[in-house]
């Protein structure tokens, strides 16, 4: 069937299964924006050969698994709650981000996010339970033969189902707070004294008092995981699997880990062999625009052009803040094109073009494009690396702070603070990043490190997952870490064991030299009567 919609598949098909592998790959996917990453790795997987099953949620934002002009076949997981459920969970969740949590103290914030995480991982649990209680998936999932199961740790459970189909699983995700899934799970080293820990917005040189942060927010981190996301995974995964585990075992299994940052925005860190930094995957080449955008794009002579996205979770802003933002952008010569689906600013300039989508890729590599105004997404960010576009940063939640930290740092970008945001910070910001030409030139450095890599990111994440399929794991890569304890894996057992020899030897010593001297007390003594 698939073949008759896309004689082409059927060609790759039998091209690639004649001269290497065709495997089954099963995918256990977080939705959003990670959903839109991880599709262009799928969807070259199908390209090479293989056959791709996801397993989806039958609510979820951005997964169509009734488009059937899909390349991947879908399995429905007919989940408990309603879509409406999710949306009014992601509105609380953006609208306590991006307009509340600036008014709160630290313990506030604490509080909400544990709430927001139990309500997430409710729905987390009911999703697993659609599977791990429905024998009859479970046993056609088994039939199938998958090789590999893709996962992100973000969506608890894909390392589950790997275990329940007993198949080899692969990660595939940006970070998780504090790098705590990393850290505790894979092994990741992460000395805190040159490591930022995610969504701090800290960079790789910090001074002691950042370091000092750094070090209690992953101290921070590891409590809040321990307390509340471990605890409640643990028994659940004991239970399912009929043995006592917990979840950071399960995912320490992990064959490979492809992380979706690279060097250009990474900071130099330690990492271990099966980890592989595979950012900016999915940016290719910019197409031509739409011909009515490519008119207004034109049309801005020599000016150019700044592109203006702030996600695909953020559909509108207050009108307080479009009011700022608008007023801004229609001081500047540029043309704009921004993503907006609110309601229209009534200070909007003629400059300034809303739109429900944007090509984003095709437009940041537009030659006209200037700079692009970003809440500071890695796939966002990633595109405008690629083509070297000097950036404006306005970060919200999540890792945005964090991943325009990095931009900042690398001197390609300007962060403007979106609660306490003026017309002129916008203005003044935007100016920098156009008139300034280091911002330029930096961007077209990073371009060029992405730009120069002897196996492009997205071939090296196809290869991965096909030496996983084809050597059923990357074993030789798993670093014997995972079975020592804490104490074990920072040499404490045998700094207390040198200390105790020490201190044995040291006491001997003096013991002797105490009787020595007593004794040649006694002969002085007796010399001298
Ligand atoms: C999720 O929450 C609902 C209602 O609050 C509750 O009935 C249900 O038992 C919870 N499910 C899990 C798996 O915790
Ligand atoms: C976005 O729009 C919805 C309805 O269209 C509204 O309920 C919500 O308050 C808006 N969000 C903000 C931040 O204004
Ligand atoms: C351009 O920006 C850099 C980095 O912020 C700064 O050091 C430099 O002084 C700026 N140049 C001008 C002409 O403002």
């Amino acid at each position: 069937m698939l073949g008759l919609k896309f004689p082409w598949l059927l060609w790759a098909y039998a091209c690639c299964c004649s001269i290497s592998f065709c495997g089954r790959v099963v995918v256990w996917p977080t939705d959003a924006s990670h959903w839109i990453n991880v599709k262009v790795l799928l969807q070259e997987l199908v390209l090479r050969g293989h056959e791709v099953t996801v397993l989806v949620p039958s609510s979820n934002l951005l997964i169509n698994y009734q488009d059937t002009s899909s390349p991947f076949t879908f399995e429905v997981l007919q989940v408990p709650f309603s879509r409406e459920t999710l949306d009014a969970f992601m509105e609380d969740f953006l609208n306590f981000w991006m307009n509340e949590a600036s008014n709160l103290f630290p313990w506030e914030i604490m509080w909400t996010m544990k709430e927001q995480l139990e309500v997430f991982t409710n729905m987390s649990k009911q999703t697993c339970d659609t599977l791990v209680m429905n024998s009859r998936l479970i046993a056609k999932l088994q039939q199938a033969k998958f090789d590999v199961l893709i996962a992100d740790p973000l969506s608890v459970g894909g390392e589950l189902v790997a275990e329940i189909l007993e198949i080899p699983f692969v990660y595939s995700f940006r970070f998780s707070e504090g790098n705590v899934v990393e850290r505790l799970c894979g092994g990741l080293p992460s000395p805190p004294s040159y490591v930022p820990a995610s969504t701090m917005g800290l960079t790789h040189q910090m001074s002691f008092l950042e370091r000092l942060q750094n070090f209690l927010f992953y101290i921070f981190t590891d409590l809040f995981f321990v307390k509340f996301w471990r605890d409640e995974w643990d028994g659940y995964y004991s239970n399912v699997l009929g043995r006592p585990t917990t979840l950071c075992e399960t995912m320490g299994k992990a064959e490979i880990w492809l992380i979706r940052t690279y060097w250009d925005f990474e900071f130099p860190r330690p990492f271990l062999p099966n980890f592989e930094f595979v950012g900016g995957l999915q940016c290719q080449p910019a197409k031509p625009l739409p011909k009515e955008m490519e008119e207004f794009v034109q049309s801005s002579g020599e000016h150019g052009i700044i592109v203006f996205t702030l996600g695909s979770m953020v559909y509108n802003l207050s009108d307080e803040k479009s009011t700022v933002i608008a007023k801004a952008l229609s001081q500047l010569p540029q043309k704009v094109l921004w993503r907006y689906k609110g309601k229209k600013p009534e200070t909007l300039g003629s400059n300034t073009r809303i739109y429900d989508w944007i090509p984003q890729n095709d437009l940041l590599g537009h030659p006209l494009t200037k700079a692009f105004i970003t809440h500071g997404g890695t796939n966002g960010l990633y595109e405008a690396i690629y083509h070297g576009i000097p950036m404006v940063g306005i970060p919200m939640f999540a890792d945005q702070h964090d991943n325009i930290a990095h931009m900042v740092a690398k001197g390609a970008a300007v962060q403007v603070d979106f609660n306490t945001m003026k017309t002129q910070d916008l203005v003044d910001a935007l100016n920098t990043v156009i008139y300034n030409s280091t911002y330029k030139e930096n961007a077209l450095k990073l371009s060029k490190i992405q730009h120069d890599q002897p196996v492009k990111p997205l071939d090296r994440a196809v290869f991965w997952i096909e030496f996983v399929m084809r050597h059923k794991g990357a074993k030789h890569l798993r670093p014997a870490a995972h079975h020592l304890t804490w104490y074990q894996y920072h040499s404490l057992d045998v700094l207390a064991f040198l200390f105790i020899c020490t201190a044995t030897i040291v006491f001997i010593l003096f013991k002797c030299c105490l009787c020595c001297c007593r004794r040649c007390g006694r002969i002085a003594k007796r010399k001298k009567e």
